[in-house]
């Protein structure tokens, strides 16, 4: 008989739907919206896959619920903080991811559009043509930081921290810094420099983050990081809600210890209408949206697809997660 592949949403990307089940059978959860955890509880038990994302959380639980017959776990995603993936090792069920796919995409949303928003502060300049707060030209109003002559610190320097840094290149920042726990020898390509954390935080005017979440990056931009960095810095973020201490960051950005910051990311997902980082004029929160092109979300789903049915036939996964 067929494998079962359970999907979370019932709008993933059509391709990659099709080519599982031109060899399984699917069960697509019947909304676009998050199958909430009783639901997914009930709905996993004999399945022989799992296809998810990054709002479903995979734990010791919901592997309990799924049984003996789960063998494959996907996600379309990069980011694996919702994965316990050292329990899906020990039970021998193979875990996927997609990195390098979405890596353009990111690194796009980040520099081009993230960074530069956030500089020249467009969100609050557009509503001033819109609601009439343009008065005339002023020679000092709506002003922000150059890029040229500045410096960049990219934290975390994998797939994406390495665009980021090509893009920035382009840009023409004096100078490009890296932190990551290993040297990168990728590094000299773009002329970026290794650096410890505490020494990018004081030295650059954009500080972005690229890391992963992992307990070791868990708040590491707390309010000893805000107070590190420089009073005209510019804090980007588009990894995992879950790397800042967002009390710490609202209060850096309310008392103006830093100048401003550009958020993908957020915790919770999204943040309540009356949170206080919405209503700020110094930041821009966008709805997680760092992979969001078309091609992008397309190629993701389909190497999700790829992922399992290599994985149900037995073979590793072209892009499969171990702990190391
Ligand atoms: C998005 O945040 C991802 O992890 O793919
Ligand atoms: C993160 O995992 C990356 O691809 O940079």
């Amino acid at each position: 008989s067929k494998f079962e592949v359970f999907v979370t949403r019932a709008d993933m990307p059509e391709s990659g739907i099709e080519m599982i089940r031109r060899e399984c059978n699917v069960k697509l959860w019947n909304r676009s919206s998050p199958v909430p955890r009783d639901e997914f509880l009930k709905l996993v038990p004999g399945v022989n896959a799992i296809y998810c994302c990054l709002t479903d959380k995979i734990d010791k639980e919901l592997l309990d619920a799924a049984g003996p017959e789960l063998k494959a776990v996907a996600t379309m995603s990069v980011g694996y903080d919702h994965i316990d993936i050292q329990e899906c090792n020990k039970r021998g069920i193979r875990v996927g991811y997609t990195p390098d796919v979405l890596t353009d995409a990111t690194a796009e949303l980040t520099v081009s559009c993230l960074l530069l928003a956030t500089a020249r502060r467009l969100p609050e300049a557009q509503a001033a043509a819109r609601d009439g707060g343009w008065e005339s030209w002023s020679p000092m109003w709506m002003t922000g930081p150059g890029l040229a002559d500045s410096t960049v610190g990219i934290v975390g320097f994998a797939r994406i921290g390495q665009a980021v840094a090509r893009r920035s290149q382009g840009l023409q920042h004096q100078r490009i810094i890296y932190c990551s726990r290993t040297a990168r020898h990728e590094a000299k390509e773009v002329g970026a420099r290794k650096v410890e954390f505490d020494d990018l935080l004081a030295e650059s005017d954009f500080v972005i983050c690229c890391a992963v979440l992992v307990p070791e990056t868990r708040h590491m931009f707390n309010r000893v990081a805000f107070d590190k960095m420089k009073r005209t810095a510019i804090f980007i973020n588009t990894s995992r809600g879950g790397t800042v201490d967002q009390e710490a960051l609202t209060e850096a950005l309310q008392h103006k210890i830093i100048r401003g910051a550009g958020l993908d990311v957020t915790t919770p997902e999204p943040l309540p209408l009356d949170h206080p980082l919405l209503s700020l004029n110094n930041c821009i929160v966008l709805p997680h949206i760092g992979s969001a092109t078309i091609d992008a979300r397309k190629t993701m789903a389909e190497l999700t697809a790829v992922n399992i049915l290599e994985a149900l036939k037995g073979f590793e996964m072209p892009s499969e997660l171990k702990i190391t």
